[in-house]
């Protein structure tokens, strides 16, 4: 059971400025995209980050891979925080985190070839002296992770294009390997596919896991996409983490009323439980991450709320063997 945090992500916030104006821009008010998240990210395992839209998943893992900067918080990377380094530092760092995007379409560049894709991470780090190679090296390189994702090494000179959604994801996977990182953050990496491509695509996931020992932080709006590929998993709405649970006591025993609410609406596959399940429907739509709160951020929405949820924020407490929420259902 892997329980050594290789990331751990300390009170982070990452706030959008709003700015108004068109020559003068004066900032209005921010949007709270993540506004305060802890937990951290096992070696070995894959911690699932589940949530509707909008809710902050992205903004999430865009701010531990320090595309966008932290507005706010620590995100300790084997044992050093990534969130105050220098260019350089940095893109050290970055070797081991890497991201697989959701649209294989838009974030493969169509100008370039699959073999240049996927050399690009290693070119880029000779330039900048962080790593020396032989210019043979690189294409074997190329070719072994070209075969490893499953796609020949033979289509190296052909572009994106030339290929389908669940090939040019194996093209993203491939890149993002390139430089033989300890952990991928896949922002959706199958949400774009169709469902038996999208097995195809969280079998080989699994598979690489385990033959490289990679950690994984994988979002996803689908529930049974989470189940399967999830060790843990964190439930997020509008910006805040409000459960943590390993992934099997998660589905048998949801805590949290947003939590309960999300598993009730996915459809079961046995028709004799779907026929006589009970749906949780919400009320309303999720508010907008806009305004600061100092209560429970599900309060508006929430089927169980009592009447200190109006006045008081519920930390993210630990209940149970492994598992936090933040509700004062189960918690002081
Ligand atoms: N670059 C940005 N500038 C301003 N607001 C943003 C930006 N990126 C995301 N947001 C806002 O932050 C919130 C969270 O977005 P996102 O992290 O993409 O959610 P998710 O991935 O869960 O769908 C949304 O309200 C979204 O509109
Ligand atoms: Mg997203």
């Amino acid at each position: 059971m892997p329980d050594k945090a290789l990331i751990e992500v300390k009170d982070l916030k990452l706030h959008f400025p709003i700015m108004e104006g068109l020559i003068f821009q004066r900032r209005i008010g921010a949007v709270r995209a993540v506004d305060g998240i802890s937990f951290s990210i096992r070696k070995g395992e894959t911690l699932g980050l589940v949530g509707e839209s909008g809710c902050g998943k992205s903004t999430t893992a865009r701010a531990i891979a320090q595309l966008h900067k932290p507005t706010a918080g620590e995100v300790i990377f084997e044992g050093t925080d990534i969130t105050n380094l220098t260019k350089n530092e940095l893109l050290k760092v970055r070797q081991n985190l890497q991201m697989v995007f959701q649209d294989p379409y838009a974030s493969l560049n169509p100008r370039m070839t699959v073999g240049n894709i996927i050399s690009e991470p290693i070119e880029i780090y000779i330039k900048y002296g962080l790593l020396k190679v032989e210019k043979g090296e690189i294409d074997t390189r190329v070719d072994h992770l070209m075969e490893r994702v499953g796609l020949s090494r033979y289509f190296k000179n052909r572009f994106p294009h030339e290929f389908s959604g669940g090939q040019r994801q194996r093209i993203g996977i491939a890149r993002s390997l390139a430089l033989n990182p300890k952990v991928i953050l896949a922002d959706e990496p199958v949400s774009a596919l169709d469902v038996s491509i999208q097995a195809q695509i969280l079998n080989l996931m699994k598979d690489l896991q385990e033959e490289l020992g990679l950690t994984y932080l994988f979002i996803a709006h689908d529930l049974a996409v989470i189940e399967f590929i999830s060790t843990r998993i964190a439930v997020m709405y509008l910006g805040k983490i409000v459960e943590i649970a390993p992934a099997s006591k998660l589905y048998k025993n949801p805590l949290h009323p947003y939590t309960e609410a999300l598993l009730s609406a996915a459809p079961v596959p046995d028709p004799q439980i779907e026929k006589t399940r009970k749906r949780i429907i919400l009320s309303g739509d999720v508010p907008s991450p806009d305004k600061k709160r100092t209560n429970c951020y599900f309060y508006d929405r929430c089927p169980k709320r009592m009447a200190k949820c109006k006045d008081e924020l519920p930390e993210l407490t630990e209940v149970g063997n492994d598992h936090q929420v933040a509700c004062f259902l189960h918690t002081a």
